[in-house]
């Protein structure tokens, strides 16, 4: 039989169950039924996961007896918007969803992240199912209940929490996603190392080639441990206010490099890589963590296949870039900084601190690109 991992998200209001299970796609008529899920489900994805999923998952749901409604959207960023989110209200409306209808998010972060907005909004919120297909969609935006679009103005300016009725992560879907996916995905499980787990980061830095080759007992564990990381973050801080800033680590320079590249040059994961070599660089210069440290993280996030060089930008450049984050508190910039591997703590860098650093990078051996 397949071994079937549970990870529970503990939060006062309602907790929820993360299933991680080889095959659970064939199984999500069964599930649906064991969750006690009646009426009406709308299955939203995107056109590259219904090429290779969306027929399978909608028999496994007909085998049950029920009747889903899919909702098919154009793959990327650039479809992250209101509009978007409004042609599956549309849907839904149209279709006479109700209060007790069900929506399932079959696909990457782009796809989870606007299900659970729709679903929060719509009749003033109905439940939904997170079924990630992406590696950051399984260790990352599936859990926590951060839901949203972006606006032209900002990224995910827009949104809500609502958290899913539950997670429900087949490993097997990740042998379909492109090769530098599956990369980006591995900065967020790097990051969940650093932050809180010594022996999970020894256990990447041994398995990273597996990992990379989708060995299944390797991924169905990487996705299990960082699941529970990030479960327990949250459940610990639901709204984000101190703890689970820590998920952060890496996506302030990370974020500032998205958004200077236009969120073209760099997909997320890939800034976020850059992002968990520089602010320990930072974090160092600060004298907040010794070089091996920072040495340490350079050479696994260079076995992930990531890069650690910062792009040629002007400081001033990418400290605005920085506060304009939606991290920033009374114009300092909230960094996470690492103590050793496995912990991390939460402070405030100036912007002269960072302009020094910068220039006194460019020119070590370590420094940019
Ligand atoms: N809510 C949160 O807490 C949170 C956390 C991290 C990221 N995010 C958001 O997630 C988004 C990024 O998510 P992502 O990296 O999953 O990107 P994505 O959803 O755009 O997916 C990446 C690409 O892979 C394709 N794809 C997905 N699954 C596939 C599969 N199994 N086989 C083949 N192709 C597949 C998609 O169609 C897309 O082209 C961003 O919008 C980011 O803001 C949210
Ligand atoms: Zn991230």
């Amino acid at each position: 039989m397949t071994p079937t991992s549970t990870v529970k998200v503990s939060l006062p209001e309602r907790s929820y169950e993360i299933i991680i299970r080889a095959g659970l796609l064939e199984r999500l008529g069964r599930a649906l039924k064991k969750q006690g899920v009646r009426g009406k489900i709308g299955i939203v994805t995107d056109r590259h996961v219904a090429r290779h999923y969306l027929k399978r998952s909608l028999e496994a749901i007909k085998q049950y007896g029920m009747d889903p409604v899919p909702i098919i959207l154009t793959p990327g960023e650039q479809s992250k918007t209101l509009k978007t989110v409004e042609h599956i209200l549309d849907v839904l409306a149209r279709h006479r969803f109700e209060r007790s209808s069900v929506l399932l998010a079959l696909g990457g972060g782009v796809v989870g992240d606007m299900v659970g907005f729709a679903a929060s909004i719509y009749q003033r919120g109905i439940p939904y199912i997170q079924v990630p297909t992406t590696l950051v969609a399984q260790v990352d935006s599936s859990v926590g209940g951060k839901t949203g679009v972006d606006h032209r103005l900002g990224k995910n300016l827009i949104g809500s929490f609502y958290q899913p009725r539950a997670v429900w992560i087949d490993p097997l879907t990740l042998h379909t996603l492109p090769h530098r996916e599956l990369v980006a995905g591995l900065a967020e499980v790097i990051k969940y190392g650093i932050i809180a787990d010594e022996s999970f980061f020894a256990y990447l830095h041994r398995h990273m080639s597996e990992l990379r080759r989708h060995a299944p007992g390797v991924v169905a564990t990487v996705v299990k441990r960082s699941c529970e990381i990030k479960a327990e973050v949250v459940a610990a801080d639901e709204r984000e206010s101190d703890r689970r800033r820590i998920l952060n680590y890496g996506h302030t320079i990370g974020h500032a490099l998205e958004a200077l590249g236009g969120y073209k040059s760099l997909v997320h994961g890939e800034a976020v890589g850059i992002g968990l070599v520089q602010e320990a660089e930072l974090a160092c210069f600060q004298g907040i963590c010794a070089r091996a440290v920072v040495e340490e993280i350079r050479r696994i996030v260079n076995e992930a296949g990531l890069s650690d060089r910062m792009p040629r930008w002007a400081p001033q450049k990418i400290w605005n870039a920085m506060l304009h984050d939606k991290k920033v508190s009374g114009g300092r910039v909230i960094g996470v900084w690492p103590e050793r591997i496995g912990q991390v703590r939460i402070g405030p860098i100036e912007k002269h601190v960072f302009e020094q650093w910068y220039s006194v990078s460019r020119v070590s051996p370590h420094g940019h690109a």
